[in-house]
């Protein structure tokens, strides 16, 4: 597995705040607009987890891209927010080009609303870039990171997903990210109440997954974004069965 990694390039938005940036991928991480309403309107509510979380005792989710963690703390908050007190969620992302802590401490600053979930991920940041999976909030969220390409680390992966978190670059500066290797391991990976969400509505990802066994449906789109695609599977393939 490589370890490679991310090249940060900090590019101020229209208040001023210094927003991350990819210069390998030419694109950001989240919206410079407002990247906390961004992860809440399309990968909470994409994957409706206000109306799941608080009536489950455990749930999964796996990301492909962890990034700043953004998608991460935003997650944990609502489940420590509203599912029952002895449950667990368990979030699961994979990650080829982890950031550095300092560019994760400098880009979770931009939201003071998480600040103190975030010093418990800052903390052990450098345990889960050595591939451990750690529990935070008080042993609440277990959070396991894949350090290495999505598609290949998920190939090696057992656990099923109650939701997925498809939050790689675009992918037309992304493909390894959106191709049909990866939807492969994710129906491999879903069972029928599996959802998924994501800020692209590319064709040629909404036809992927499709052909992977999943339904979807495109909704508005957050901020400048035109559309989204959001979905769950369904078990019925078009191009085969699923790995087991
Ligand atoms: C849009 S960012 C993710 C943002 C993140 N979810 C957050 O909350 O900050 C896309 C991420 O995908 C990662 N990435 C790019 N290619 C990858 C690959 N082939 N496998 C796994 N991760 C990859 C990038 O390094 C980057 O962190």
């Amino acid at each position: 597995m490589q370890n490679n990694e991310a090249h940060i390039t900090w590019h101020l938005n229209e208040n001023g705040d210094p927003q991350p940036y990819s210069s390998l991928f030419n694109d950001v991480y989240f919206s410079s607009d407002d990247g906390l309403n961004e992860t809440e309107y399309v990968f909470l509510q994409g994957n409706a987890l206000a109306e799941r979380f608080n009536t489950l005792n455990q749930f999964t989710i796996i990301e492909t891209g962890f990034g700043t963690g953004l998608n991460f703390l935003c997650a944990a908050q609502l489940w420590l927010n509203i599912a029952p007190a002895q449950s667990t969620l368990h979030f699961i992302s994979v990650e080829k080009y982890p950031l550095s802590l300092h560019d994760l401490v400098k880009a979770l600053q931009l939201f003071p609303s998480l600040q103190l979930l975030t010093a418990d991920l800052i903390a052990q940041y450098p345990q889960i870039l050595s591939r451990k999976t750690i529990r935070l909030f008080n042993q609440r969220v277990k959070l396991t990171l894949m350090i290495g390409d999505a598609s290949q680390c998920l190939s090696g992966f057992q656990h099923k997903a109650d939701a997925w978190f498809l939050d790689g670059f675009a992918p037309a500066k992304n493909p390894d990210m959106w191709g049909e290797t990866l939807f492969s391991q994710m129906a491999r990976l879903s069972h029928v109440q599996t959802t998924l969400a994501t800020f692209t509505s590319a064709g040629a990802v909404r036809r992927g997954l499709q052909a992977a066994g999943f339904k979807v449906s495109k909704r508005a789109g957050f901020g400048k974004k035109r559309e989204m695609l959001h979905g769950c599977f369904t078990d019925n393939f078009s191009l085969g069965k699923p790995l087991d």
